[in-house]
């Protein structure tokens, strides 16, 4: 991190996203599963084909259908090889522990290593990228908060928690329903798809006073007691990397504090990624001051 910011601030002005927030999560997960950093470019262009591939067919161009089932093909090829180096070396890398998983207890087919790789590539990365842009916006159009927070660092877990529940990176995820099953008027028949909107949720008065405002006094000093925002989502398949993820948030935006504390972003707004399920800047021009 330090090296991405060394280089950000000789740059003075520079787009975050590009210099820092992309790389720093990027490097991070390919170093914690086995990917040689130098592949990095590569995963960033297959994960882009994805995420957008993941929005409903009916918004997507056929080339981006296409660059999607290309994307699906690279990472299962790539993910192939890299699996077979694993069997004969053990390099002490999460890639190499699945490998292992699968050749002493034959719980993994081949098709799935591959998927969870890529899928720890892609969760890994994409979600967290926004995130930190999602919080910097949320810090510069709340200058408030961030004089507080600037007075006293030890906010920086209120404020990355404030900052997960008002704009999540993720809006929404789904669901099967197992039975038939009415909840708040409404009737689920066994096998219904159900949309779940997380950023609604975690917008509702009933559950956030004031919603639209961002506030980090609601996670100061009650990280137990504090309404839970649903950015994780909950259940079976909650995020398994979400305590990862905060750390992620929390080492960045300190970091951040302490080696360019006049940061200052170029535009109110800036613009957005063209997706639907994931959000976050395209682009976050900044002045980097130390
Ligand atoms: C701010 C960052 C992140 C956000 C907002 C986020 C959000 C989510 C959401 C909403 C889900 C879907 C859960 C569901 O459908 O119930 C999910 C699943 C998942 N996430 Fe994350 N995630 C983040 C970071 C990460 C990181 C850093 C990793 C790992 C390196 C990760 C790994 C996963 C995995 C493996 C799943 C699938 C879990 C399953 O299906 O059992 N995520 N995440």
């Amino acid at each position: 991190m330090a090296e991405l910011l060394d280089a950000a601030l000789d740059a003075n002005e520079i787009d975050l996203v590009e210099s820092f927030n992309s790389p720093l999560p990027l490097r991070l997960v390919c170093e914690l599963i086995g990917v040689p950093t130098a592949d990095m470019l590569l995963f960033r262009k297959w994960s882009a084909a994805i995420v957008r591939g993941v929005d409903p067919d009916y918004l997507l161009s056929p080339q981006e259908i296409t660059a999607r089932y290309e994307a699906e093909e690279a990472f299962e090829r790539y993910f192939e090889v890299l699996a077979e180096d694993r069997r004969v070396h053990h390099r002490g890398d999460l890639l190499s522990d699945l490998v292992a998983a699968r050749e002493n207890n034959d719980v993994l087919s081949d098709h799935e290593l591959h998927e969870i790789g890529a899928m720890l590539m892609i969760a890994g990365h994409e979600t967290t990228v926004n995130a930190l842009g999602t919080m910097l916006i949320a810090l510069h159009r709340n200058p408030r908060q961030l004089e507080l927070l600037k007075t006293d660092p030890d906010l920086v877990p209120a404020v990355v928690e404030e900052a997960l529940r008002y704009d999540p990176p993720i809006q929404f995820t789904s669901r099967v329903a197992l039975q038939d099953r009415e909840l708040d008027g409404r009737t689920f028949e066994r096998g219904d798809g159900i949309i779940l909107m997380v950023g609604a949720a975690n917008r509702d008065p009933a559950a956030f006073p004031d919603p639209d405002t961002f506030e980090i006094a609601r996670y100061v000093d009650r990280p137990r007691s504090a309404p839970r925002h649903l950015t994780f989502s909950n259940g079976p398949h909650r995020c398994l990397g979400a305590q990862l993820a905060r750390m992620e948030m929390d080492i960045a935006l300190r970091a951040l504090l302490v080696r360019a504390p006049h940061l200052e972003l170029l535009t109110d707004e800036p613009p957005y990624r063209d997706l639907y399920l994931f959000r976050g800047p395209l682009r976050l021009p900044v002045r980097m001051r130390p």
